[in-house]
């Protein structure tokens, strides 16, 4: 368990994972029905990106701050949403309009989002990032944190009492067998509750085990979104990553079609996004 995601904080994954959640968080949130979100690998919360680990790779520079440094102008407005939640999120820390000074992970992306009446429970293994996301949270009712397995937490916690749900699962692939946990884990998850809305994040360093996860999707309704660097990718570095969203929200496929390949002309020559849905 070394992974820390303050080297990774605001990178081109997190463009990509935390656009898409912003957006499928909007979309459950504007029926007037109560929501679940359970975050499995919820990660520290936020991130200091001043600070040594994310100096130290240079990913939020070439990710997040790009972005920021746009114009507002003919922006995808999911892009443009998920920006201002950032945006949101740092004024916190010191004032707006220079260089971000800390990155919300994904339980703080969510916890923007909802609702009062809406439940959130936020997961995380590693003692140390648990304690911090605990911190990042304390005094707030409406965010259970949990130092616990995520993947156990799907069988545990689905289905739930609301009937409509969003799972975020978004583990490091630091094990050689992660691929093969997660696939265990979505089919527990469809199993138990297969309306939920579930979103995965993955890396593509080698085909093999992405081709064996989709074909254990076979017949099940989902969004595919990939987002490519391109061959001027430092060799080491992760140039490729996925996020599928199985029974997608109306309207998002449309939003990501828009979102993604903006978001992908703006990392680089060479970085493209695909975008593809099943069963097509
Ligand atoms: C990619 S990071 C999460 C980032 C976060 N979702 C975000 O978007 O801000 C993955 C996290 O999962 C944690 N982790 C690893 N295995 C886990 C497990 N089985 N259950 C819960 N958390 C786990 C790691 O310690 C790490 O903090």
């Amino acid at each position: 368990m070394n992974y820390r995601h303050g080297y990774h904080a605001g990178n081109f994954a997190d463009l990509l994972k935390h656009t898409a959640l912003c957006e499928l968080l909007r979309l459950l949130t504007a029926k007037d029905k109560k929501l679940f979100v359970l975050d499995t690998h919820a990660g520290a919360g936020g991130y200091d990106l001043g600070g040594a680990q994310a100096r130290r790779t240079g990913e939020a520079e070439a990710g997040i701050a790009r972005l920021m440094a746009e114009s507002k102008t003919g922006m995808p407005g999911a892009v443009a949403r998920y920006l201002a939640a950032v945006q949101a999120y740092d004024r916190k820390f010191g004032p707006a309009g220079g260089p971000l000074h800390r990155y919300p992970g994904s339980p703080r992306l969510a916890r923007a989002a909802l609702r009062p009446g809406d439940r959130f429970i936020a997961c995380e293994r590693h003692p140390e990032e648990a304690l911090k996301l605990k911190r990042e949270f304390a005094g707030d009712r409406a965010i259970e944190v949990r130092q616990s397995d995520g993947y156990h937490a799907v069988k545990e916690l689905l289905p739930p009492v609301e009937r409509r749900a969003l799972v975020l699962i978004d583990p490091p692939f630091e094990a050689n067998d992660e691929f093969e946990a997660l696939t265990r884990a979505v089919r527990h998850g469809l199993r138990r509750f297969a309306t939920g809305c579930y979103a995965i994040w993955y890396p593509i360093k080698d085909e093999a085990p992405v081709a064996a996860f989709f074909s254990s999707l076979a017949g099940v309704k989902y969004l595919n979104m990939e987002l490519d660097l391109g061959p001027r990718t430092p060799e080491g570095k992760l140039a490729i990553c996925g996020l599928v969203v199985i029974n997608p929200p109306w309207k998002f496929e449309e939003a990501m079609r828009e979102a993604l390949p903006w978001i992908a002309g703006r990392l680089g020559p060479g970085a493209k996004a695909r975008v593809a849905a099943a069963p097509a």
